[in-house]
This record gives structure tokens, C-alpha cells and sequence, in this order.
């Protein structure tokens, strides 16, 4: 069986970003910080970090965030950036401000471009990062594709191919299926990351996508009521979905 681990309050609040042992100190002591109930008072004191903390501490008459492990699903809208450092807005805009200084840090997990919309995680977790993304998984993603010209009728066989090969680059990709929705519509399930994927597909066949969706990430879909901007955590079932 796995210990559970434990943590002094000013650290643990200190990796989750709501200040210094100081000014968890001085919280603490004006009435900030309760467990159980009950003011806590000595930030010094440990505690165990499970995951039923924040349904039973308070910081300022608010639960506490989530502890570590937390995995975001995000409706990622346009024009918003996948970096920590880039200019402009960036998709860590959406999450509360204290978010940005959690150790470890919440990354994305993969990419989408600034205009590409839809189905987006986050987490501090690493080695569920590594399992998302790595090509040993295949996870499938599913994209909604809206075209500048009406598909000619080739492109399904050769995206299944496994034979296309982008500019630039020398290794086929693997293949991928195409269903056509409309002339100018597609949805197209890849199981790679590669940089600007479906994009560079669609030129490959003498086309231009114009808007682009993520709809799904292995058996997990986007929720119809997720509007763009809008986030929640995912559930441990929801995130075993991911590899289904
Ligand atoms: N493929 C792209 O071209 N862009 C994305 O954002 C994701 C996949």
C-alpha cells in the first residue's frame, strides 16, 4: 500500500500558490485557514495530503483548491496561446491566478494552435502527461475540420495510407481516418502530435483548413455543455476514458 504523504501547511498552501510561510503565518493567525472546522492556527503543523482536503479546509471562506494530480478539461477558444511564457493571452489566463505559481506547475498536455478550438487537459501530473502524449499510446484525437475547398474524394484513401509524408519531414505518417461531413467538412482522427498536424494534411492534398476543432482525445469527448472558456476537473473515471 501506498503511505499517504504529508505536508506542512504553509508548504503544501505554498506549492499551491496562495503565498509565503509568512503570509500563510499571518492568514493563519487573522483566522484565514480552516480544518475540519476548526481554525488552524500553527502553519508549522503537518498534515495528510489527501484528496478529500479541499472538502474539508477552508482558505478565506473558500475550499481548498484541489491538491496535487488534478487534471483540467478545457474547451479551448481561438486565439488563445498553449505556452507559459508567450505574448498575448495565453490558455493559463482561464485558471485562477494563484494556478500559475503551483509546484509542479500545470502544463498543457499537447498543444493546440492559437486557432484551433475545443478539447484541451492541463495537469500537474507528469506521468500522466507522458502516457497522453506518447507515441507508444496511439491516442486517438478527433478533429472537426472546415475546409476553404470541397474534398476531392482521395484524400480518405491516402490519409489511411500510412504514406503520406509532410514537407519537411521523412517519416510517413501513420494512418489516419477520414469521415466527410459536407464538401468543405471533415472529421479526421490521428493518433500522433506532430507540429501543426492537420493543417499540414489538408495541404498536403492541395487544401486549407479554415477552422479546426479537437472534439475527442481517446474514448473522452468534449461536453456539449463545456461552452469555449469554460473548464472543470475531470473525474478518475473520466480520465481512465482517455485510454480506452
Ligand atoms: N493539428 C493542427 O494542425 N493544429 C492543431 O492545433 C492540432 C492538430
Amino acid at each position: 500500500m501506498t503511505k499517504t504523504p504529508t505536508s506542512r501547511v504553509d508548504r503544501l498552501l505554498g506549492s499551491m500558490g496562495y503565498g509565503s510561510r509568512a503570509e500563510m503565518a499571518r492568514m493563519a493567525k487573522a483566522g484565514g485557514i480552516l480544518l475540519d472546522g476548526a481554525d488552524l492556527t500553527d502553519v508549522s503543523r503537518r498534515i495528510a495530503v489527501t484528496p478529500d482536503l479541499p472538502s474539508r479546509m477552508e482558505i478565506d471562506g473558500e475550499p481548498l483548491d484541489p491538491v496535487q494530480g488534478l487534471v483540467i478539461l478545457l474547451n479551448k477558444p481561438l486565439g488563445m496561446t498553449c505556452s507559459h511564457k508567450e505574448e498575448g493571452a495565453l490558455v493559463y489566463d482561464i485558471l485562477p491566478g494563484r494556478w500559475r505559481r503551483r509546484d509542479p506547475a500545470i502544463s498543457t498536455i499537447g498543444r493546440l494552435d492559437k486557432q484551433t478550438s475545443g478539447l484541451l487537459l492541463l495537469t500537474d501530473d507528469g506521468d500522466l502527461l507522458h502516457r497522453v502524449i506518447s507515441p507508444k499510446r496511439h491516442v486517438a484525437k478527433v478533429y472537426r475540420a472546415g475546409l476553404a475547398r470541397p474534398l476531392t474524394g482521395t484524400e480518405g484513401a491516402l490519409f489511411a495510407s500510412g504514406e503520406l509524408v509532410l514537407e519537411g519531414e521523412d517519416k510517413p505518417l501513420a494512418p489516419a481516418v477520414l469521415e466527410v461531413v459536407s464538401p468543405t467538412e471533415a472529421l479526421l482522427t490521428v493518433t500522433e502530435g506532430r507540429y501543426h498536424q492537420v493543417r499540414r494534411m489538408f495541404a498536403a492534398v492541395g487544401n486549407h483548413v479554415e477552422t479546426l476543432h479537437r472534439e475527442r482525445l481517446g474514448g473522452l469527448t468534449l461536453p456539449a455543455d463545456l461552452a469555449p472558456g469554460q473548464w472543470r476537473l475531470l473525474t478518475p473515471e473520466e480520465i481512465a476514458l482517455i485510454f480506452d
